[in-house]
C-alpha cells in the first residue's frame, strides 16, 4: 500500500524519481506526487490518478533539484485527489508516508489548537506538522526531533522527510511498513519501499528494521542508522542483485499476460533450485521441528496465498498425515487459536512477504513459541526475516496485481514440502517419491502444452470467455484439490473483470447456492478426471437440470464421460490429461475409486494445470471487458495496512 521513494544525487532527480514511482506503482495508483529542493526551497507536483498523469504534469512544469521524494498512493484516509496526494509539504519540509497513523485524529486536534492549518484529509499530514513544531523547538537537532516525534505516532509508517535547508540529507523512518536504503558509487543515496524501486539506481542496499530511522547522505560512510532507542546502529549494506530489467513488460500487453506465460520457465527454475539433482529429491532447509515430530501445521496467509495454503492442506493431510489448519491472517490475529508448541509448526505464505496481516499473524505464532516457516517470493521481506526458515518460491518479480506465477510457484514449493514430509514420515515409499519427483518435473512441459492450447484459439474456450464477459454473476465449482482452485478462479475474475464470482465446493451447492442458479449465472466447473470426478458430475447434473449453463474444464476422458452421461454443456474445454502423461490412466477410473482412498500424485499435478486455465480465463474475460488488467480498481499488490 503506497510506495515511497527518496533520493539525492549529483544531477537532477525528477526523471529518476518518476521511473522509481513507475516501479512502485503496483503498491497503489490512485494519485502520485513528488517534491524536490532547489536553491533552498521546496517545489512539488501532484496529480490524481496514475503515474502517467504525474508525468504529464511534470512535462508541463518540470522540477529542478538534486534531491527529492516521491509517492504513489493507495488511499486509506481521504479520497483519491490531488489535495490528498503526497508529498505533504510546507516551506521547511516535505514528507511522504506509507501506512496508517491510527491516532491521527487526536494529534490533528492538538496541532489545530496550536494553530496549524490542515490542507488535506489524510492521516499523514499530522506528521508534517508534528515535525515542523518539533524543529521549531529543537532547531537543527534532527535526532532530538525524531526522539520527540516518532514515539508519538501510533499505527504503522514508513516515512521519508526532506528539508528545505538541507540538500545533503534525507530522513527515513520505519515502524511496520517496509523501507530500504541504498547507495550507488557515484554519490547517490536512496530510500525506497522495496528493492525493485532502487534497482538501476543503488548498487548496495540495507533494510531498516522495525523502529529504525536513518539519516541518509550521499555516501554510506556519512549516513547514520539509529534503532528505536535512538542508539546508533551499524549500517550494513549488501549488494543489490535485482536488475531493473526484471521490471520490463517486453512485448506483452500486460504484466499479467507476461507472468502467466512465464510459468513454464519459472516452474523449471523453481524445480532447478528446489530439487537435488544427485538424489532427485526436494532440497529443504532444516526445519525448527523435524517432520516426524510435526502433528499439526498451522498455515496463515491472505488472498491468493491463502488458497495455496488450502491446496497444501489436502496434500499434507493425505500424503504426510499431518493435520493442517489454514487461516486468513486477518482472522487469525484476532482469534484465540489453540497452539501447541511441542508438536506444531507454523507457516506463513506470502508473495511480497510484507502483507501486514500475514506479518502480524506470523508474530502471533512466534509469541506462542511455534517454530516458523516462511514461503515467500521476496527473500529480504519482513516475513522472511522474521521467520526461522525461509522457503523461497523463486517466481521472480511479479508486477500484475492479480497473482499468477507467484501462486503456482507457492504451490510448487508446497508440493516439494509435502513430498519431503511424506517421505520423511514414512508414508511415501522411495519408488512413489521417484514418481512424485518425475511428475513435478513434467509440469513445466505440461504448462507449455496447456497454455499453447488455451491461447491457440480453442473455440470452446473463446465461447466460454464470451459467456463470462456478459455475466453479472458466475459460480466456480470444484471438489477436493480443485475446490481451492475454484476459489482462486473466482477471485481472479472478481479482481480484474469486476464480475461477481464465488467459488464453491461442488458438493455444497445443494445447501444454498443452487438457489441462485438460472440461465444468467454461468457455472465454471473444474473437474479433472480424478477420484472426485463422478461426484462433481452428479452435482453438475443437479445444476444443469435447473437451467444452469455449465462450462466444463476437464480432460478428454472427463469430457467424454460427462457427455455420455447426457449433461447439457454450454462449453467444454479440454485440458491436458496428466494421467496419460504419466501412463497412469487406470489409476483414476471415475466411479471406481473410493473417495476415502489416499491422494495420489495426479492430485498433486491437477491444481497446477487448472490454475493456468482459470488465470487465462480471467485475463481473457478482462480483455473483452476492457478493464485495466494490471492495475484493477481499488486494489494494490502489497497490502501493508490492516
Ligand atoms: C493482495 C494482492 C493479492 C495477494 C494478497 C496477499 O490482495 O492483490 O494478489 O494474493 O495481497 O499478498 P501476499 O504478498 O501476502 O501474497
Amino acid at each position: 500500500m503506497c510506495g515511497i521513494i527518496g533520493m539525492m544525487g549529483n544531477g537532477s532527480v525528477a526523471g529518476s524519481l518518476l521511473d522509481a514511482l513507475r516501479r512502485l506503482e503496483y503498491r497503489g495508483y490512485d494519485s502520485a506526487g513528488m517534491a524536490t529542493v532547489s536553491e533552498g526551497s521546496i517545489s512539488r507536483r501532484r496529480s490524481e490518478g496514475k503515474i502517467v498523469n504525474l508525468a504529464n504534469v511534470l512535462s508541463q512544469e518540470p522540477l529542478a533539484g538534486n534531491i527529492g521524494i516521491g509517492h504513489t498512493r493507495w488511499a486509506t484516509h481521504g479520497v483519491p485527489s490531488e489535495k490528498n496526494a503526497h508529498p505533504h509539504s510546507n516551506d521547511r519540509l516535505a514528507i511522504v508516508h506509507n501506512g496508517i497513523i491510527e491516532n491521527f485524529a487526536v494529534l490533528k486536534r492538538e496541532l489545530q489548537d496550536q494553530g496549524f492549518c490542515f490542507e488535506s484529509d489524510t492521516d499523514s499530514e499530522v506528521i508534517l506538522h508534528l515535525l515542523t513544531a518539533s524543529l521549531t523547538r529543537h532547531g537543527e537537532d534532527i535526532p532530538r526531533v525524531c526522539a520527540d516525534v516518532l514515539p508519538r505516532l501510533r499505527g504503522m509508517f514508513a516515512l521519508v522527510v526532506m528539508f528545505a535547508d538541507r540538500e545533503d540529507l534525507l530522513l527515513g523512518a520505519r515502524h511496520g511498513s517496509p523501507l530500504a536504503l541504498g547507495f550507488d558509487s557515484d554519490g547517490g543515496g536512496y530510500f525506497g519501499s522495496d528493492a525493485l524501486s532502487l534497482s538501476g539506481l543503488a548498487d548496495r542496499i540495507a533494510y531498516l528494521q522495525d523502529g529504525d530511522w536513518a539519516l541518509l547522505s550521499r555516501d554510506e560512510s556519512s549516513s547514520r542508522l539509529y534503532g528505536g532507542d535512538n542508539d546508533l546502529k551499524e549500517l550494513r549494506t549488501e549488494p543489490l542483485t535485482i536488475s531493473s530489467g526484471a521490471f520490463g513488460k517486453g512485448n506483452y500487453r500486460h504484466f499479467m499476460e507476461k507472468e502467466i506465460l512465464e510459468q513454464p520457465s519459472v516452474w523449471g527454475d523453481v524445480l532447478a533450485a528446489r530439487l537435488d539433482p544427485q538424489v532427485r529429491r526436494p532440497r529443504l532447509p532444516r526445519l525448527p521441528l523435524a517432520f516426524r515430530d510435526i502433528r499439526t501445521l498451522h498455515i496463515t496467509a491472505c488472498g491468493t496465498a491463502y488458497y495455496a495454503g488450502l491446496v497444501a492442506k489436502y496434500w499434507l493431510e493425505a500424503l504426510a498425515k499431518i493435520s493442517v489448519d489454514v487461516d486468513f491472517a486477518s482472522e487469525l490475529r484476532y482469534r484465540s487459536p489453540v497452539l501447541r508448541r511441542d508438536d506444531s509448526l507454523a507457516m506463513c505464505i506470502s508473495q511480497s512477504g510484507e502483507t501486514m496481516d500475514s506479518l502480524e499473524a506470523l508474530r502471533l505464532y512466534k509469541r506462542s513459541g511455534l517454530g516458523t516457516v516462511a514461503v515467500v517470493n521476496v527473500e529480504h521481506s519482513s516475513i522472511a526475516r522474521e521467520s526461522d526458515v525461509v522457503l523461497a518460491t523463486h517466481a521472480g518479480v511479479e508486477i500484475g496485481v492479480a497473482s499468477t506465477k507467484a501462486f503456482t510457484t507457492q504451490l510448487l514449493t508446497l508440493a516439494c514440502f509435502a513430498i519431503t514430509a511424506a517421505s520423511e514420515r514414512g508414508y511415501m515409499s522411495d519408488s512413489d517419491a521417484d514418481t512424485a519427483v518425475s511428475a513435478l518435473s513434467c509440469l513445466p512441459g505440461l504448462a507449455s502444452q496447456c497454455l499453447t492450447n488455451l491461447l491457440g484459439g480453442d473455440e470452446n474456450f473463446l465461447h466460454a470467455t464470451q459467456v463470462l464477459s456478459h455475466a453479472k454473476d458466475v459460480l466456480y465449482l470444484g471438489r477436493g484439490v480443485s475446490y481451492p482452485i475454484a476459489l482462486e478462479g473466482a477471485l481472479k475474475i472478481k479482481e480484474i473483470s469486476y464480475i461477481h464470482a464465488e467459488g464453491y465446493a461442488a458438493g455444497e451447492m445443494k445447501h444454498g447456492p443452487i438457489a441462485l442458479v438460472d440461465d444468467t449465472v454461468p457455472i465454471v466447473a473444474l473437474a479433472p478426471y480424478d477420484r472426485w470426478f463422478s461426484k462433481t458430475l452428479s452435482n453438475l447434473h443437479e445444476v444443469s437440470s435447473r437451467g444452469g449453463d455449465v462450462i466444463l474444464f476437464s480432460s478428454k476422458r472427463g469430457i467424454a464421460h460427462a457427455k455420455e452421461s447426457g449433461i447439457d454443456l454450454r462449453a467444454s474445454i479440454e485440458l491436458v490429461d496428466c494421467a496419460s502423461v504419466l501412463c497412469l490412466e487406470d489409476t483414476y477410473l471415475a466411479g471406481e475409486i473410493g473417495v476415502d482412498k489416499d491422494l495420489g500424485i495426479l492430485d498433486v499435478m491437477h491444481p497446477f494445470i487448472y490454475s493456468l486455465a482459470v488465470q487465462v480465463l480471467a485475463h481473457d474475460v478482462a480483455i473483452l471487458k476492457g478493464t485495466d488488467v494490471d492495475q484493477p480498481r481499488n486494489l494494490a499488490k502489497s497490502v501493508t495496512v490492516e
